[in-house]
């Protein structure tokens, strides 16, 4: 988006029939073709510190990482770890933890962590190369939604809120919990269920918000899309949060690149505005779905645990978002 665009159009896109996916549909992550029966999909993700605890900072640091595999349908098998410390923190206190929340993490969605890399910088930050396996014709990309399917999110908005209340010292016990549960959560039960069912496209909605990831999915299928605000699942304490003055640059800037083709109610509250832009650690899938295959997606998901999975909105015709009330 924006500068990061401009930058990459300089670099010419490979011209290699077996390249499936690359960075020229912004899709979640690069898939290759290796055999007829197998594509590998590859991704990278970093990012400073989210919470205090580094346990739990590698742990989201995994599940996000692994998600974009996720995202595409495919299954993450080998993971490297990227990480850059202030050498006073390369201790095992630390680095160690970071490491061992993310190794626990990717033990736990089944995945070998071969190694990684690590170099000192003041600033610390830590994430995980990720490589997977999916079939060929069964990648789900996020270019693929049709006109009339169905929106489903997987996990409930906020995260952005919630990271910078529990850096401002504001968030309750109960809402770190369940943040923290929120964005530790692997996208695997998900995505188990979108490929048992069958999906059209699909993405997880991470740095760009609800709103920055569903226009690519609008930009790739040439299409619009209907958001409904009273179905949107959130995370508790999210407008008191924002009340008190927790929040990012996120949603000023989205809204600033975006801003011009969405359709926003007149009436919408300040706070639900900004939650449809808000920047998401480790967020669930965004999943465009036939119309006939939706009720039968959202059991698929219930049925796996992924409790939260509501139907938001549809992809309609046109090249708009336009976000309406329950009545609508
Ligand atoms: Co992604
Ligand atoms: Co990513």
């Amino acid at each position: 988006m924006g500068r990061l665009a401009q930058v990459l159009r300089l670099v010419p896109p490979s011209t290699d029939p077996r390249v499936l996916v690359d960075i020229r549909t912004s899709d979640d992550a690069g898939v290759f073709r290796l055999t007829d029966d197998i594509a590998l999909v590859q991704t990278v993700d970093f990012f400073t510190p989210v919470v205090d605890d580094p346990y739990l900072w590698g742990a989201i640091s995994a599940a996000n990482s692994l998600s974009d595999v996720y995202a595409m349908g495919g299954t993450p098998v080998t993971a490297l770890n990227v990480a850059a410390f202030p050498p006073g923190l390369m201790d095992a206190d630390t680095l160690g933890r970071v490491l061992l929340g993310a190794a626990d993490k990717c033990r736990e969605a089944g995945v070998a962590v071969l190694g990684g890399h690590t170099v000192e910088d003041a600033q610390p930050k830590f994430g995980l190369s990720v490589t997977g396996v999916v079939h060929p014709d069964r990648v789900v990309t996020n270019a693929g939604a049709r006109e009339g399917d169905v929106l489903v999110l997987t996990k409930p908005l906020g995260t952005g809120f919630l990271v910078s209340a529990v850096k401002k010292g504001l968030l309750p016990a109960d809402g770190y919990d369940r943040v923290v549960a929120s964005m530790g959560t692997l996208n695997r039960a998900a995505s188990e269920a979108m490929m048992a069912v069958g999906v059209d496209a699909a993405t997880d909605v991470t740095g760009y918000g609800l709103l920055g990831h569903l226009w690519e999915m609008c930009l790739g299928a040439g299409l619009g899309a209907e958001v409904v605000v009273e179905r949107l699942p959130v995370l508790p304490h999210v407008e008191a949060m924002r009340a008190l003055g927790a929040g990012t640059r996120g949603p000023r800037q989205l809204y600033e690149h975006l801003g011009c083709h969405v359709d926003l109610p007149s009436d919408l509250e300040p706070w639900l505005r900004d939650l449809i832009a808000d920047p998401q650690t480790s967020g669930g899938l965004l999943i465009a779905v036939a119309p006939g295959r939706a009720e039968a997606l959202l059991a698929a998901l219930h049925e796996r645990g992924v409790d939260d999975a509501v139907a938001i909105g549809r992809m309609v015709g046109g090249d708009r978002i336009r976000v309406v009330g329950a009545s609508a």
